[in-house]
């Protein structure tokens, strides 16, 4: 059985994630997405928060779970018997970031391979610091998050 990891923050799930999602899903038996449990960050939504909007926007997709990680993502992998962690990338600048990643987990596990898939050319703009300054500042972002998550945003900001 083919196990693959979408890794990240999401906070909050945006249609660019979504995406990747939906088409990493279908590479593998089962995809991971797996949301990192970071105290250093601070976050718009708590990791409870965010697993549960990601199971709300992937509920159609039958071999997506939802589950959140903390510690190092190679560990993550292997308790999980995933080989493939999936990542996307949106322009030249993701780029020296994402190399770094893969490379290290790499050395530190020479059993996880990184797929990168290039984010679909409508959601290459977006990410989910964006979508929070947008929303943050009052402004919609239906066009950015699913209509769950801008009513989760609206919740949280106290926005009618
Ligand atoms: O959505 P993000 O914040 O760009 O995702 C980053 C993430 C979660 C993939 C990365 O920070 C991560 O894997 N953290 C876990 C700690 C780890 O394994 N670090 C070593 C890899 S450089």
């Amino acid at each position: 059985m083919k196990v693959g990891i979408y890794p990240g923050s999401f906070d909050p799930v945006t249609k660019g994630h979504l995406d990747i999602i939906e088409r990493s899903s279908k590479m593998v038996d089962r995809l991971i997405v797996a949301v990192l449990n970071n105290n250093a960050k601070s976050p718009l939504f708590s990791v409870k928060e965010r697993v549960n909007m990601l199971k709300e926007v992937t509920k159609e997709i039958d071999n997506v779970v939802i589950d959140s990680f903390s510690g190092l993502l190679v560990d993550y992998a292997e308790k999980n018997h995933a080989n493939i962690i999936v990542r996307g990338l949106r322009a030249v600048t993701d780029f020296e970031y994402e190399l770094q990643m893969a490379q290290t987990n790499r050395i530190m596990d020479n059993n996880v391979d990184t797929i990168f898939l290039t984010t679909s050319l409508q959601y290459a703009y977006l990410s989910s610091s964006i979508v929070k300054e947008v929303a943050i500042n009052n402004g919609d972002v239906s066009k950015f998050v699913p209509e769950y998550v801008v009513e989760q945003i609206q919740k949280k900001l106290n926005i009618s």
